[in-house]
């Protein structure tokens, strides 16, 4: 029998691509090819790359230089090397990749990598191959299924695609030109893989979509469910100890949405909700189609119904045309709202978007203080929230073993990592923990001894994407 052939696989980005990243790995799996974590020994390279700002797309062709190199060391040492580039560098390139990195055998968008086996046998035939086509069949129909070893490896906790693309058009984003336009997955379908990935002990469950808040899938009734019946129907599925979703507009929460995380326990009370400026003057010149205050409305009508809810948010400082004025609102808002995390970006020209044809650019200098500023807030009001901790039990979900032996590792509510010092028996369990200490952004604990301790009930965390 020959030697399987190895696979290594880098993903940049998003949440999506490193679920994108697993299908590729399970379709690979059922060509043959076994991961491998070393770039080096690998028959096939595959970069899973990112096109949101110009520095994450820049990064794919650092690698393809070193990847020349070792593909060269592969040839002396009478081995082929194959290199694919997927993602949404690939969408937006196509064939110009090549032009640039011949090195590459073969470019694959985002929706077409369960061609991947069919294209690498004809960039074999061929010398190259490429396909950035939206086709009309969706890839989830044909993508093979991870064998259960492959669940468990990957951990207790999962990314479930439930809606893909996006039909906002915010001025800056490349989205809903790589991703393409909103699509949902029906509800049998997504009940289908969280069942397989229950039954491989998974206990929680982010449910991702560069929009998923527009989900709008085909429900067992023949109509269209919103977001939060998804989430009613799932959270009825045995062993779902969590449930998260991300990314969200501020524009599609609807009552659905809000009536789920009233009604379920297992709905972490943790949403991240990017709003990406305070200045109304802004968000209309970025297309966001909501205002400050349609924002701080949504925020309300959350909390209204779950007190302990926290946000996590995406900004952009530095778009065409912001003034410190605008920016001090951006300031304001986030010492409004109070966020227990929050992602803030420095505005970076994609080629094709609205945005880059913008004049008014913000001066580099002022960028970079801007954010230093606004990093500073968001830093300060994330160590506050995780100082409130200190003295308090709270529910944890534990994940692994931790670097320092003994130490298990798991996350609150809020994804905050917890430690505790246990056996690894506890992993996959909900269990309260009292915190005593913060250490950087992880908390340490003990656990509380509880009669009930079971990893059967229900309790009451790469970055994001899209929205
Ligand atoms: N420049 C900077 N940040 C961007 N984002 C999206 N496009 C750009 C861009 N052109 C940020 C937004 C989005 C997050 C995923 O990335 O804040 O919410
Ligand atoms: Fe869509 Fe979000 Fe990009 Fe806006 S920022 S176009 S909502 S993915």
């Amino acid at each position: 029998m020959k030697p399987p052939r190895k696979l290594h696989i880098k993903s940049y980005g998003c949440q999506m691509n490193v679920y994108d990243a697993q299908r590729m790995v399970d379709t690979m799996a059922a060509d043959g090819f076994v991961e491998t974590a070393n770039a080096d020994d690998a028959d096939l390279v595959i970069l899973n790359t990112c096109h949101i700002r110009e520095k994450a797309s820049e990064k794919v062709y650092s690698e393809l230089g070193r990847l020349r190199v070792a593909r060269e060391e592969a040839a002396r040492n009478g081995r082929d090397m194959r290199i694919a580039v997927a993602g949404c560098v690939a969408q937006a390139e196509g064939g110009e990749i090549i032009r640039r990195a011949p090195v590459v055998d073969v470019v694959v968008g985002p929706q077409s990598y369960h061609h991947l086996p069919e294209l690498l046998a004809r960039a074999s035939r061929d010398g190259k191959a490429i396909e950035t086509e939206f086709p009309p069949l969706d890839k989830f129909g044909f993508l093979p299924q991870p064998k259960s070893a492959a669940i468990r490896a990957r951990g207790i906790s999962a990314f479930v695609t439930v809606q893909e693309g996006c039909d906002k058009f915010c001025t800056f984003c490349v989205v809903p030109y790589t991703r393409g336009a909103e699509v949902s997955r029906p509800v049998d379908k997504i009940v289908e893989d969280v069942k397989r990935l229950t039954d491989n002990g998974v206990r929680e469950l982010t449910l991702i979509g560069q929009n998923v808040n527009a989900y709008h899938g085909e429900g067992p009734d023949g109509r269209a469910w919103p977001l939060g019946r998804l989430l009613h129907h799932l959270a009825e599925i045995p062993g779902i100890a969590r449930l998260r979703y991300s990314t969200s507009h501020p524009r599609d929460v609807d009552d659905s949405l809000i009536e789920a995380h009233r009604d379920l326990p297992g709905l972490m009370p943790f949403v991240h909700l990017p709003v990406q400026s305070g200045s109304d003057r802004i968000l209309a010149a970025m297309n966001r189609k909501h205002t400050v205050r349609d924002y701080v409305a949504v925020i309300e009508r959350f909390r209204r119904v779950r007190q302990d809810i926290a946000f996590s948010s995406d900004f952009i400082v530095g778009f065409p045309g912001e003034t410190e004025e605008d920016f001090s609102a951006t300031l304001a808002l986030v010492m409004q709202i109070g966020y227990a995390a929050a992602y803030s970006f420095k505005y970076s020209p994609r080629p094709g978007t609205p945005a880059a044809e913008m004049q008014e650019m913000v001066s580099a200098s002022d960028m970079d203080e801007r954010l230093v500023r606004l990093q500073e807030l968001i830093d300060s009001q994330q160590s506050a929230f995780n100082r409130a901790a200190i003295g308090t039990t709270v529910d944890v979900l534990f994940e692994r073993a931790a670097r320092n032996p003994g130490q298990i590792v798991g996350r609150t509510a809020y994804l905050q990592p917890a430690h505790v010092m246990a056996s690894p028996d506890i992993i996959g369990k909900v269990l309260p923990v009292r915190i005593e200490s913060l250490e950087r952004y992880s908390l340490l604990g003990e656990l509380v001894p509880t009669p009930a301790a079971s990893g059967a009930t229900i309790a009451s965390s790469p970055t994001t994407i899209g929205a």
